[in-house]
C-alpha cells in the first residue's frame, strides 16, 4: 500500500489544470449501456473509481478504447445483466448501471452496496422510482434484482434530493413509455452533465439544474461524442490548498458557476480569488478568518468539500461550526486532524472548530475520499512531517492529488508500507 509524506509549510504557488469530473463521468460512462455503437467520452479522469465502473460495464459486455483522457464505448455486444459484489462494494456508486440495464436489456442484478464508512447511504429513492414505473423488484440473496417488461413514464417524487438517484432515474425513463417527471430532483452539475450527454443522445429531457425534470421518452438513441465538464470538488480542494498555504494558484479550466458556494465562503474566511476566463486565482491570506458552513444540496456548500474545509478552519482566527446534513457519520476526519493538533469537538451532525495558530505534522491515517484529501491539506499546512496512509481512498477520487501539488513546489511524495 502507498502512503503520502509532506514536509508542510511551503506556500504553494503556480498553476494546475483540472481533470475531468469523477461524479459527472461515473453516470455517463454508464449510460453508454442505454444503446450500442461508439461513444467517444473526453476528458475521462484517471482514477480508481472510473476503473471501477470500466470493470463492471467490461463484466456486462461493453468494450473500451482508451487514448489518454479519451475512452471509447462500445456496448453492441452485452452478455452480462449482473453488477457482482466484489466490485459494487468498493463503490455504491456502481448503482448506476441499474438504470441502463433495465432500459436496454428489461433486467439487471446489481448487489447491494452494503454499508458505507460515512453514513448509511441506502438505495430506496432508486427503488421506489423504478417501480413506480413499472419494474418488479426483488432483494435475492443480498441483490437487487430488477425485471421489467416494458418501462412507463411515471410522477416520481425524491423526499430528499439525491443525485444518483436522479441520475438513475433519469436513465432508466429516457426510453420509458410516456412521460416522466422527477420532482425534487437533485440540481447538481453532474446531473445537468448527465442530461446534457443524453440529449445528444437523442433522449428528451428538459429542466435538469432545476428542481423538476421531465423526461419524454423516445424510440431510438444513437452513440455520442461528449466531453465531461471539470471536476469542481477537484477545484474547491486547489483552492483550499492555496488558502491554507497561504500561496497563490492559477486553477485552470474552471466553470465557475459550479463553485459559487465554496468561493463565497473562501472570500469570507479572507481569501483573494480572482475570475479571469475559465480560471480562478486565489492568493491565500496571512490572516483567516473563520466561517460557519452547512452542507445542503447544490447550490448550497458541498458535503464533498466539507472535509477540506474544516482543515482550513483548524487554523483559523475564532470559532467555526461545521454542520453536516448530508451524511450523518461524515467527520471521521475529525479524531486524525485531532491527532494534528485541531481543537474541534463534534455534538449532533455538527463540529464546532476552535482555530489553532498551527498544526503538527503527525502519522494519520485515511478514512474516507474526501477525508484524505483534508489529511494533505492540513499536512500541506502543518509544521513538520506528515504521513498518511491508507491513501487508496484518495485515489478513488482524485487525479494524482499529490503529483499535481508537488508541481506547485510543496515537498510531498509517496511511499510504499
Ligand atoms: C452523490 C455523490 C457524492 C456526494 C453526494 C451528495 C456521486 C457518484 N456521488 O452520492 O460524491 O457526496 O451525492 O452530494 O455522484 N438517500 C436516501 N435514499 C436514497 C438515496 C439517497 O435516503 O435512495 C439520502 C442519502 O443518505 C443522503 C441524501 O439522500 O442523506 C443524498 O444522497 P445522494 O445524493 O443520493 O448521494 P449519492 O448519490 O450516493
Amino acid at each position: 500500500m502507498d502512503k503520502i509524506i509532506i514536509e508542510g509549510g511551503t506556500p504553494l504557488t503556480g498553476e494546475v489544470t483540472l481533470s475531468g469530473s469523477k461524479n459527472a463521468a461515473l453516470p455517463i460512462l454508464s449510460a453508454c449501456v442505454l444503446t450500442g455503437g461508439w461513444h467517444t467520452l473526453h476528458n475521462i479522469p484517471a482514477l480508481r473509481d472510473i476503473w471501477t465502473i470500466k470493470k463492471i460495464l467490461s463484466n456486462l459486455g461493453v468494450v473500451f478504447e482508451e487514448d489518454g483522457q479519451t475512452l471509447r464505448v462500445n456496448s453492441d455486444n452485452l452478455k452480462s445483466h449482473v453488477a457482482p459484489y466484489q466490485l459494487v462494494r468498493t463503490m455504491r456508486a456502481s448503482i448506476l448501471v441499474l438504470g441502463p440495464l433495465l432500459s436496454r436489456l428489461g433486467k439487471a442484478k446489481i448487489s447491494l452496496p452494503g454499508g458505507c464508512a460515512i453514513g448509511a447511504r441506502p438505495i430506496d429513492f432508486h427503488l421506489k422510482g423504478l417501480s413506480a414505473m413499472g419494474v418488479d423488484i426483488s432483494l435475492e440473496h443480498g441483490y437487487v434484482v430488477a425485471r421489467a417488461d416494458k418501462l412507463r413514464g411515471a410522477a416520481i417524487f425524491f423526499d430528499i434530493p439525491s443525485v444518483t438517484g436522479t441520475e438513475n432515474l433519469m436513465m432508466a425513463a429516457v426510453k420509458a413509455e410516456g412521460k416522466t417527471t422527477l420532482n425534487n430532483a437533485a440540481k447538481e452539475p453532474e446531473v445537468v452533465d448527465l442530461a446534457n450527454m443524453l440529449n445528444h443522445m437523442g433522449a428528451q429531457i428538459e429542466g435538469a439544474g432545476t428542481d423538476t425534470i421531465t423526461i419524454t421518452g423516445v424510440k431510438e438513441l444513437r452513440p455520442v461524442t461528449y466531453s465531461i465538464i471539470p471536476d469542481r470538488i477537484e477545484a474547491g480542494t486547489f483552492l483550499v490548498a492555496a488558502a491554507i498555504t497561504k500561496g497563490n494558484v492559477r486553477i485552470k479550466g474552471c466553470r465557475v458557476d459550479d463553485l459559487e458556494a465554496i468561493v463565497e465562503k473562501l472570500v469570507d474566511s479572507g481569501v483573494k480569488i480572482e475570475k479571469q476566463a475559465q480560471d480562478l486565482i486565489a492568493q491565500g491570506n496571512d490572516s483567516i478568518k473563520s466561517v460557519d458552513i452547512k452542507t445542503m444540496p447544490f447550490p448550497g456548500f458541498p458535503t464533498d468539500m466539507q472535509a477540506q474545509f474544516m482543515a482550513l478552519m483548524s487554523i483559523a482566527d475564532g470559532w467555526s461550526m461545521i454542520r453536516e446534513t448530508i451524511f450523518e457519520n461524515r467527520f471521521m476526519h475529525v479524531s486524525e486532524l485531532r491527532r494534528m493538533g485541531a481543537d474541534i469537538e463534534i455534538n449532533a451532525g455538527q463540529a464546532l472548530v476552535r482555530g489553532k495558530s498551527n498544526l503538527s505534522g503527525a502519522q494519520v491515517m485515511a478514512t474516507d475520499l474526501r477525508a484524505s484529501a483534508c489529511l494533505v491539506l492540513a499536512g500541506l499546512a502543518a509544521k513538520g512531517r506528515t504521513e498518511i496512509s491508507r491513501v487508496y481512498h484518495l485515489d478513488r477520487g482524485y487525479h494524482d492529488l499529490d503529483g499535481k501539488l508537488s508541481l506547485l513546489g510543496p515537498k510531498i511524495w509517496r511511499e510504499q508500507y
